[in-house]
């Protein structure tokens, strides 16, 4: 059995027929073919896949197919701009090292940039609770905390 769905991902319709229970992920790798969106542990414990669904953070590894009908989704993809300039707080994570082998760096960004969004004083603990769910065995997590803070710099709201 399969269902029919119809989301907006990265502002653009989208559809497609997949069985109910497909992850969200794998819809989005597979089906729609937006492979930035990573997998890490699958159990919904590292937050690599995490998308925005309706605005909220979401690991697309827990999210069943039928759950995401009707939503608007945003991934890694949609960060950058419509032209693939990166976005600010993506380039601040290649100026300030805070990416190394990648993999938690899609997740990491969609969190960071709804931190940025949300306008929050980018404190090293309001920082580091926006990523709380984002796990990284490479960095360290100092670098990522740094490249948030200045693109918050950026936008013009302190560190
Ligand atoms: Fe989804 Fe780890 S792959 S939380
Ligand atoms: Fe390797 Fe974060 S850069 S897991």
């Amino acid at each position: 059995m399969t269902v029919r769905l119809s989301m907006t991902v990265n502002g653009q319709p989208r559809t497609a027929e997949v069985p109910p229970l497909k992850r969200l992920l794998d819809v989005l790798r597979e089906d729609l073919g937006l492979t930035g969106t990573k997998e890490g542990c699958g159990e919904g414990e590292c937050g690599a896949c995490t998308v925005l669904i309706d605005g909220e953070l979401a690991c697309s590894c827990l999210v069943a197919a039928a759950q995401a009908d009707g939503t608007r989704i945003v991934t890694i993809e949609g960060i950058a701009g419509r032209d693939e300039t990166l976005a600010p707080v993506q380039r601040c994570f290649v100026e300030q090292g805070g990416a190394q082998c990648g993999i938690c760096t899609p997740g990491m960004i969609v969190a960071a940039q709804r931190f940025l969004d949300s306008g929050a004083e980018p404190s090293d603990a309001n920082v580091r609770a926006a990523i709380a769910g984002n796990l990284c065995r490479c960095t360290g997590y100092q670098k990522i905390v740094e490249a948030i803070q200045a693109a918050a710099r950026e936008r013009g709201g302190g560190a």
